[in-house]
């Protein structure tokens, strides 16, 4: 559907609206003229029937439950690459032939390490501190040693301020970890892969000698590309909001982390194992209590991992995951009951009308956290894992805002309905 047009009649007097054509999916109505046309604006809280931008980096089908990017099927880039091979194709749009990936993977190695002056920067925070927000805080303070680099419009500094989050980014949730459990900081090595590299700076420890192991390095590969991206979700879409006032991508980053933050959106994996955790350990907790009160209106009580904005059906990054888990936790000799109850809890749930005609099904978050856990990460840096992920996406989306060129600040109407006008009242007389 590319010229088709929409008439919009308001009172007597017809608008036409022109259609902005997609490759696939959704195709847009213009309404760039309405309000100077016609008085109005669109009233569409939470964005579910907005497009906010055109974007040649993710497909999502949510009625069939289809993820690709930049063309590729998810399921073939978690089966055959890296995640820094998913990074560039996000970021540069194909994927890379030996000699890019290579040049690309050397190019990351070179920035793993922080400043040493920011190791201070550890120390300002409490052990509890939760890791995400040392994650948003040190993005920021990372950026302050690179404001050589912060103008969104040079594509050179724009390329180094992007590898430098990508390369940088495990360290600091390593650090962050380490501080947490009191034990020394661990360098990054460049004998390493990527993925490698982060666990070797998670787990081990200056006075012996602890090999990656292999297992937990591909399953946790594939659990960062399934996390790559994913279209204009709560934090990308802030992302481009900040970064369209041209606030520097360390910024427009840190605000995106904040946003993933919540537990409606990234921080739903470690309340999805929290959930199966009291459903475990609670008495007064059953898959059934659980579903129970997940139904009830008058309960703030939600299945953390089910439901999705845009997916109708099984999201195709918990379809994956939930074969994923089975597999890793056999492997790593891990049987975790709450596995057991996950799958039982969505069951239970797929068979309940409540769910079925909301077409509530498991999402991105239902599984991920169990398979976090299986390979040894603690509750609280899930999302954090999930941010490492998404950073290819965020970044790509940013640069792809900036490559457009025509990116106006980002600044929503609103309907006012607050106070008419009204005098003054002097505090004597109120
Ligand atoms: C992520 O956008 C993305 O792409 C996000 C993400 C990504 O990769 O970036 O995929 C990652 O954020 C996954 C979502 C993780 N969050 C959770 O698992 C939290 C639990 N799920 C929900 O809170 C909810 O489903 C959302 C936030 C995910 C989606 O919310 P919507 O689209 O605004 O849907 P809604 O809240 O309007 O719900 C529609 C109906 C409501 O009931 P009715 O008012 O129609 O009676 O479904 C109900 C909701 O009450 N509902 C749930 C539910 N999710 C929706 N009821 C119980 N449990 C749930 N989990």
């Amino acid at each position: 559907m590319t010229d088709a047009t929409a008439k919009l009649r308001i009172a007597d007097k017809d608008h036409e609206l022109s259609t902005v054509p997609s490759t696939i999916g959704d195709v847009g109505l213009d309404i760039g003229a309405l309000r100077s046309d016609t008085g109005f604006v669109t009233f569409d809280p939470g964005y579910a029937n907005t497009a906010s931008t055109e974007s040649n980096i993710t497909y999502i089908d949510g009625g069939n439950g289809t993820l690709w990017h930049r063309g590729y099927k998810i399921e073939d880039l978690a089966e055959n690459c890296g995640f820094l091979e998913v990074a560039y194709l996000l970021l540069f749009g194909e994927l890379p032939d030996q000699d890019a990936l290579d040049a690309w993977r050397a190019k990351v190695r070179q920035h793993t390490l922080l400043n040493e002056e920011l190791k201070r920067f550890f120390d300002a925070f409490p052990r509890s501190a939760h890791p995400m927000a040392i994650l948003s805080s040190a993005t920021n303070a990372i950026s302050t040693f690179y404001e050589a680099y912060y103008n969104p419009k040079d594509p050179d500094a724009v390329r180094e301020s992007a590898t430098r989050l990508i390369a940088k980014m495990p360290t600091v949730a390593a650090w962050a970890y380490k501080k947490s459990i009191g034990q020394p900081y661990i360098y990054p090595r460049n004998d390493l892969s990527y993925v490698e590299n982060f666990l070797h700076m998670m787990f081990a420890l200056p006075v012996e000698d602890s090999p990656v192991d292999k297992v937990v390095a591909q399953a946790l590969n594939v659990l960062l590309i399934l996390h790559a991206d994913h279209g204009q979700n709560c934090s990308t879409a802030t992302v481009r909001f900040v970064g369209s006032s041209q606030a520097n991508l360390f910024a427009s980053v840190a605000a995106g982390m904040n946003a993933l933050w919540g537990p409606l959106h990234g921080g739903a994996n470690q309340e999805v194992v929290e959930m199966l955790h009291a459903i475990h350990v609670d008495p007064d907790m059953t898959v059934e209590k659980a579903v129970s009160r997940a139904k009830d209106k008058n309960d703030p009580y939600r299945l953390m991992g089910f439901g999705h904005r845009i997916y109708r059906n099984y999201d195709p990054r918990a379809k994956i995951l939930k074969r994923f888990a089975d597999d890793v936790l056999g492997t790593v000799s891990r049987d975790d009951p709450l596995l057991e109850i996950a799958n039982h809890l969505e069951k239970v749930a797929l068979e309940d009308d409540y769910f079925v005609s909301r077409k509530l099904y498991p999402n991105v978050d239902f599984y991920s956290g169990l398979i976090f856990r299986a390979l040894g990460f603690p509750t609280r840096m899930f999302t954090v894992l999930f941010a490492i992920g998404r950073l290819p996406g965020w970044i790509a989306n940013w640069m792809e805002m900036h490559e457009h060129g025509d990116n106006k600040i980002a600044r929503p109407r609103q309907i006012y309905t607050g106070e008419a006008l009204r005098d003054f009242v002097p505090i004597a007389e109120r």
